[in-house]
């Protein structure tokens, strides 16, 4: 097609696409091609703005390394991440879902634990952190041999990957639950963090005036064959940004019951205050699939 106007761009397009062999990227390439074109059309985007977008977008593949993420964090900061977790999850966005964003810090070797053990590897100070978890159906049976990944930041509100002063592996672990669907560990309380603005998503999140800080949580990552695997957060709720997280990612059913204790304890000794949290999993019939890892190394100094 010899292209006379703007209009029949996209119309030589449309054509070119509609080739695609596989139906569902057939569809994706279409939708694409028409959003993107009504998006340049809707916003009128002049040459140098277009030059600006080329741009972001290397800079975030740029950006992103071994141990960083950028575009991962680009999505959440946007609020993709979460849309389609809620579209995919909760019986197709229908229901309330424990289901939520991975995140860009998840690693796929995290080291096996046994129930009770600390995830603490390395001198961290802060508030001690008693978990208590159970696994269920969706009927209320609970689920024995579920692998369980447990991931979080320090007080201090950095990941081991992000920090050279913690040891490999630090408030990282998996766990199995027991004959019961029941696992606990000890750690410490993680603390809220800023998600890093060096970068492109820096440029958004100045730009829109917003803070770039997520409320402090817990991640879980539970994996048995038979059940959709629950990616999942527990969010602190005296966290002061429980309800401005820059990615977008706390939903009422993720609001964990964290509770305070300024009594010494078996666990933690005479250290006080110490938080507790139980927390019930309910999974989802479904194909169990572990996601692709966003990083897979920690940050050298
Ligand atoms: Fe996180």
């Amino acid at each position: 097609m010899i292209i006379e106007n703007q209009a029949m761009v996209t119309e030589a397009v449309i054509e070119a696409v509609n080739r695609t062999e596989d139906p569902r990227l057939r569809e994706i390439l279409l939708a694409l091609v028409r959003h993107l074109h009504g998006f340049v059309r809707e916003v009128r985007l002049s040459e140098r703005e277009f030059q600006e977008a080329v741009r972001i977008v290397a800079d975030m593949g740029q950006k992103t390394t071994p141990s960083h993420n950028e575009v991962v964090l680009m999505a959440g900061s946007l609020g993709v991440s979460a849309l389609v977790c809620l579209l995919n999850n909760g019986n197709n966005g229908a229901t309330e879902t424990q289901a939520n964003l991975l995140g860009p810090f998840w690693r796929d070797d995290q080291p096996l634990s046994a129930s009770g053990d600390s995830l603490v590897r390395s001198p961290t100070p802060g508030p001690g952190l008693l978990v208590h978890a159970s696994i269920e159906d969706e009927k209320g049976n609970p689920i024995a041999g579920a692998e369980i990944d447990v991931w979080h930041s320090s007080p201090e509100g950095l990941y081991e990957n992000q920090d050279p002063g913690q040891a490999e592996m630090n408030l990282r672990g998996r766990f199995v639950s027991d004959a019961t669907g029941r696992f606990h560990f000890r750690s410490v309380k993680p603390a809220g963090y800023p998600i890093p603005i060096d970068g492109p998503v820096g440029e958004l999140v100045k730009a829109t005036r917003r803070h770039n800080f997520r409320p402090a949580h817990l991640h879980f990552m539970i994996y048995k064959p038979g059940f959709k695997t629950l990616i999942t957060q527990i969010y602190a709720p005296d966290d002061e940004h429980i309800d401005s997280d820059v990615q977008f990612g706390v939903t009422r059913a993720l609001i964990g019951n964290y509770l305070r204790h300024d009594q010494p304890s078996p666990e933690f000794g005479p250290a006080t205050p110490w938080y507790s949290l139980d927390q019930r999993f309910v999974l989802e019939p479904g194909e169990a699939r572990r996601p692709i890892a966003p990083i897979r190394a920690k940050a050298t100094a």
